[in-house]
């Protein structure tokens, strides 16, 4: 089963507007010489239109990092999917290691995230990874295997062609310590096993599971030479239009 690759870029809470359309207009440019892979930013909700409107007609898929589950209503300080549809945005990141750590989201609120965008016609990226302190516990596939079986609830077969998986162990996100290729392959392999165990064999090799965290320039090309790792999901090497655009050429 051939997967095709997805670079993705997570901008979190950096660039303002202007920085974000120019990093963006790069990045469409990145795109468009890799018409083999998909590649996306995610930048903030306050550049979302900007940089729909200015790349318009390229190749380059635009994100949300976060979504609503309901599509109107008194939900202060939240966007829903048909205010991203409404934009030109595609595709949306749910239950990123931030939103669970510092914004205390646990897998029901990521799940009714994750259905938020399928009903609006959004993809969603689903984050899961342990910490630290539950894989020296020995907890790293207990953990994953949680949040993959909880986040996906009431997921059917045919919505999981439309969600994508990133595994971002948060011990590896923004410390410059990535997973060893090998550590990254082992968890993408056991993820996969347990999409076919929850779907059929068929689903869960067609799903694309990123991985997350400190993924660089020196280590994409170890990482996507791995089997069961199909992109990246890169925060901070993204904000530099250099380093992200080697990370989309990788080979
Ligand atoms: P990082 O972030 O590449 O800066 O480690 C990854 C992420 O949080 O998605």
């Amino acid at each position: 089963m051939e997967r095709r690759p997805f670079i993705a870029g997570n901008w979190k809470m950096y660039l303002t507007l202007g920085e974000a359309v120019q990093l963006a207009q790069a990045v469409a440019a990145t795109s468009a010489a890799c018409m083999d892979r998909d590649v996306m930013v995610a930048p903030s909700f306050t550049s979302l239109a900007a940089i729909c409107a200015a790349t318009q007609g390229s190749n380059l898929l635009v994100g949300a990092q976060n979504i609503a589950w309901e599509s109107e209503g008194a939900f202060t300080g939240e966007i829903s999917a048909p205010m991203l549809k409404d934009l030109g945005v595609e595709w949306a990141i749910v239950g990123h290691s931030e939103r669970r750590h510092i914004f205390g989201e646990n897998n029901a609120m990521v799940n009714r995230r994750l259905h938020g965008a399928l009903n609006g016609s959004i993809q969603p990226i689903l984050c899961v990874g342990e910490t630290l302190a539950d894989r020296e516990a020995g907890n790293t596939f207990t953990v994953l295997e949680n949040q993959v079986r909880e986040g996906l609830a009431a997921v059917t077969g045919q919505q999981m062609a439309r969600v994508t998986l990133a595994y971002e162990p948060v011990w590896a996100i923004g410390t410059g310590k990535t997973a060893s290729k090998e550590q990254a392959q082992e968890v993408h392999a056991f993820l996969r096993q347990l999409l076919a165990n929850l779907y059929e064999k068929n689903i869960a090799e067609a799903v694309r599971i990123l991985y997350g965290g400190s993924v660089k320039p020196d280590n994409i090309d170890d990482l996507m030479a791995q089997p069961d790792i199909d992109g990246a999901l890169v925060g901070g090497a993204a904000l530099k239009a250099e380093s992200f655009d080697r990370i989309a050429r990788f080979t």
